[in-house]
């Protein structure tokens, strides 16, 4: 059957940065997978400007979380800290965490000694009471989880009753519609792609899960949805993009 559609051809998303391609090859194994203290200043610096991070994931998790003034935030998987330091402009007092020691060095020169950052992997038991945060933020850090259940209950478990988790994650669909071979959507799977800085690539291992599994997830560990969007470029970014990249997912843990 012929399908017409009136609708624009819009790629999925855009081509992706040149310095990301797939990895076709089996991994060498003695080159460790997501790495980021290899790469941390450089990755550092394409964070800062890059149409992604600086023109739509930012300034979505900087709207989704309002006003913060006063608030205790944990930025869990902070890297070098872009958006602990919009959130300390804003009022908040934030603490980072993150898995590479090495962006949490980048971190730490951008955001002075006035901040508590400590190396930890939200695979683990997090270093800090019951109820101390009033939100956690989760800037593209959870598609780096096989198993959210556990991390998830550990941001529960931190956050003040009714206190938010505010996450950011690659958009389920674009990760099911341009790979390939296009993987089996409800399979939560995992695909490697290779970052190139300077002539050397480092393997990163992501995994994608459908839309439910990430809604089951936040239920199962006590949140309750309030948000699920789509964010888009902001004002004054660099060049148009009408594709899809991220979702963002808001959380209030249940009292
Ligand atoms: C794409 S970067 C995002 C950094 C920052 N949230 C931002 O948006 O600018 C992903 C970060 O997650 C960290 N990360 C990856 N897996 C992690 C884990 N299991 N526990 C803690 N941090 C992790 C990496 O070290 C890296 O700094």
């Amino acid at each position: 059957m012929e399908h017409v559609s009136d609708a624009p051809k819009v790629p999925v998303k855009a081509a992706g940065p040149d310095w990301i391609t797939p990895a076709t090859e089996p991994l060498d194994p003695s080159i460790p997978v997501n790495d980021y203290d290899g790469f941390a200043e450089e990755y550092s610096a394409e964070n800062e400007t890059s149409l992604l991070n600086a023109y739509i994931e930012r300034p979505a998790m900087v709207a989704l979380a309002g006003d913060v003034n006063g608030h205790r935030i944990l930025d869990a998987g902070c890297g070098s800290g872009a958006l602990a330091a919009e959130l300390r402009e804003r009022g908040a007092t934030v603490t980072g965490i993150d898995a590479s020691a090495g962006m949490l060095a980048v971190a730490r020169r951008r955001l002075g000694d006035d901040v508590e950052l400590k190396v930890a992997d939200l695979r683990d038991p997090l270093p800090f009471p019951d109820g101390a945060f009033d939100d956690v933020m989760a800037s593209l850090v959870l598609h780096y989880l096989e198993d959210w259940g556990p991390t998830l209950a550990e941001l529960r478990r931190i956050l003040k009753p009714g206190g938010r988790l505010i996450a950011s994650v690659n958009h389920p669909f674009v990760e099911w519609i341009s790979a390939d071979p296009r993987p089996v959507y409800r399979e939560t799977t995992s695909y490697t792609d290779l970052w190139t800085f300077g002539g050397k690539s480092f393997p990163l291992t992501f995994w994608r899960r459908p839309l439910h599994a990430m809604t089951d997830a936040f239920s199962e560990a006590g949140f309750r949805i309030t948000v699920i969007s789509e964010p888009k470029t902001a004002p004054g970014a660099p060049e148009p993009f009408s594709g899809l990249s991220f979702m963002c997912l808001v959380g209030e843990a249940a009292g």
